[in-house]
């Protein structure tokens, strides 16, 4: 059969809209497409491919663990499950884990669990989340309407209720809507759809101190930040507070699909059996994947090498744009990082982007503003170069030539 992108207009739903070029291989931090062109890759499969492409350990784990089992299903526990399971719980302040198979599933099982556990332990009123304009937490209904913008939810008919959205970085925002009916507060320690803002230290202990103060669960969505994006195992390790509940997924399988949510032994107590599930969750292919992905990146200079990565990277775009001044922020934190137009330029990310794809560069947006990367954690620093060279290409050729 011919495969090619016209092939994805007669078969596919369109609710995407991929380049031309269909990538069939891929290694370390570059990928090849159908025509053998090479590109480097700052996108990094939108931020889960945290070892590149075909790293050695995760080739091993699933080469090992597809000649044990494949899948059991809920009905049964497995050793991958059950080791990347005391992995996580040794590495952070969870007790418990919950497996899921993507970032959404964790999210929809944190802000059940937390109306389960405010309905418990409190009674029926205590059922509202708090989250944030501009989040992203997913595209479930439940996520999409959590999530911080409208256009994600509407027109899906009826919405589940009793969500309130704050504003990132404004504690009396949140100040005004939470109260003791409040079950939940959910954010992302660092924004990232949202176009990559960082929260205020002090804005991050003040929501936990007020979910304190009303008896509401803190719940951190680290799909994109955690497992080593920011050059910290999880996002909340540099940020002085502690959740209740932290939501994984994305580089938790360095490319398999898995998902996870972490807590503690007093709130997971009330997903009883029955509660909630899912067939896939916890399959051990993805769970022994996920364990040689947590075992590689939980390392202190594997972490330490992100942060550096990040020095570098934010070197070579700041000098780009000394030439180009087309940036108004370079910002992020190890490798999420954003690049931010002038205003100038606003509403041309999408259009840099596929100007980068053009040079041989995969990069990302974080909405219509924001050029966003997320490259492998272990990216060498000559791929670096070489991909921020091509940015360059791709900056020149819309922006016109600086000499
Ligand atoms: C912070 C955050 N939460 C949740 C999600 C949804 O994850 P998934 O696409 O795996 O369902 C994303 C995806 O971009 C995300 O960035």
């Amino acid at each position: 059969m011919e495969v090619t992108r016209a092939l994805f207009d007669e078969v596919m739903v369109p609710n995407y809209a991929p380049p031309a070029v269909i990538p069939v291989r891929g290694e370390g931090s570059r990928v090849w497409d159908q025509e053998g062109r090479e590109y480097i890759d700052f996108a990094g499969g939108i931020a889960v491919n945290c070892l590149g492409h075909c790293h050695p350990a995760l080739v091993k784990a699933v080469q090992e663990q597809s000649q044990k089992v494949w899948h059991l299903a809920n009905v049964m526990t497995n050793e991958p499950a059950l080791r990347l399971a005391r992995k996580l719980t040794d590495a952070t302040f969870a007790e418990r884990v919950y497996f899921a198979n993507s970032g959404t599933e964790a999210n929809e099982a944190a802000l059940k669990l937390a109306r389960r556990w405010a309905f418990n332990e409190y009674g029926e009123q205590k059922n509202e989340i708090i989250s944030f304009e501009r989040s992203f937490h997913g595209r479930t209904l439940f996520a999409v309407t959590v999530g911080g913008q409208k256009a994600y939810s509407d027109g899906f008919g009826p919405k589940p209720g009793a969500i309130h959205h704050a504003i990132y970085n404004d504690l009396a925002s949140v100040e005004a809507l939470i109260s003791e009916n409040t079950c939940a507060v959910i954010m992302e320690p660092l924004q990232g759809e949202g176009g990559i803002i960082d929260a205020d230290p002090a804005f991050i202990k003040g929501v936990r101190d007020l979910c304190n103060k009303h008896n509401a669960l803190l719940i951190f969505d680290e799909v994109q930040t955690g497992v080593g994006r920011t050059g910290h195992l999880y996002a909340y390790m540099d940020s002085g507070v502690t959740p209740d509940i932290l939501t994984s997924a994305k580089a938790l399988g360095g490319g398999f699909p898995i998902g996870a949510m972490l807590t503690t032994t007093e709130i997971a107590k009330h997903f009883t059996p029955g509660t909630h599930g899912s067939t896939y969750g916890g399959n051990p292919m993805a769970c022994a994947v996920g364990e040689a992905a947590f075992d590689t990146v939980n390392d202190d200079e594997l972490l330490a090498g992100v942060r550096q990565r990040h020095q570098h990277f934010a070197e070579g775009l700041n000098a780009i744009n000394a030439r180009y001044g087309i940036f108004k922020d370079i910002r992020g934190k190890g490798l999420l990082v954003g690049a931010e137009l002038k205003d100038e330029h606003a509403g041309r990310a999408k259009e840099i982007l596929q100007a980068a794809t053009r040079q041989g560069l995969l990069c990302l947006v974080a909405g219509p503003n924001v050029v966003r990367f997320t490259p492998s954690l272990i990216i060498p620093n000559d791929d670096i170069d070489e991909g921020l060279t091509r940015f360059e290409k791709a900056i020149a050729e819309l922006f016109g030539t600086q000499d």
